[in-house]
């Protein structure tokens, strides 16, 4: 089993990256492979709305210059989906919108290649407005019949400097039983 985590924030390695990986940890524990794939100085660009991948059902977006089609090649492919963003002005950042538009389209025009995947989102945040950000993401995992597991709180981890997450306690261990909630359903799912 695989389980594929993107991260949206503009800052690799940041600690949207630090709290995803947390996640991953506990899930390559139990003997999941995990990949991180960090948008952060990629090109990914908004939905053109063109409806060609409904018509192409290629499983593919149109554009093909850019970071979205990878992304949702590796989603198609995985069993576990973590979407990660860092909180911009209280919602998530344009590159994660970016693909969670096109991607949902791609799987809307394809009878829904998400369908009962495990999905779950990740967000950081400095101080305010990361409970929206995490909504925004659950919005794409639940309109496509994916299978969204819950931790010991939402999930979201604080800090503002990069490292500074590493000191919210609460947070680091709310993506521990995460990636622990997330394999323990995976397996579920799977056997
Ligand atoms: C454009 C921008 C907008 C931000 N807006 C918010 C916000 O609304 N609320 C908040 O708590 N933090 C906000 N922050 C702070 C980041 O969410 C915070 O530093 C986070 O840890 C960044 O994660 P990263 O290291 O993965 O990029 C903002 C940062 C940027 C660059």
């Amino acid at each position: 089993m695989k389980v594929v985590a993107i991260n949206g924030s503009a800052r690799k390695g940041g600690n949207t990256a630090i709290l995803l990986r947390y996640v991953l940890g506990e899930l390559e524990k139990e003997h999941i492979e995990t990949e991180l794939v960090e948008l952060s100085g990629q090109t990914i660009h908004g939905c053109l709305a063109c409806r060609k991948c409904s018509t192409r059902k290629d499983r593919r977006c149109s554009q093909e210059n850019d970071m979205g089609n990878v992304c949702i090649a590796k989603m198609d492919a995985a069993d576990g989906i973590l979407l990660g963003s860092p909180t911009y002005v209280a919602d998530i950042s344009p590159e994660i919108k970016a693909l969670v538009d096109r991607a949902c389209l791609v799987s809307g025009a394809n009878g829904g290649i998400f369908r009962r995947k495990v999905g779950a989102a990740v967000v950081a945040a400095r101080r305010g407005g990361a409970i929206h950000a995490f909504d925004s993401l659950n919005h794409f995992f639940l309109i496509t019949e994916m299978i969204v597991p819950g931790s010991c709180y939402w999930n979201v981890g604080i800090g503002r400097e990069i490292g500074e997450v590493e000191r919210d306690e609460e947070g680091i261990r709310t993506m521990k039983v995460l990636g622990q909630n997330m394999a323990w359903l995976l397996k579920k799912v799977h056997a």
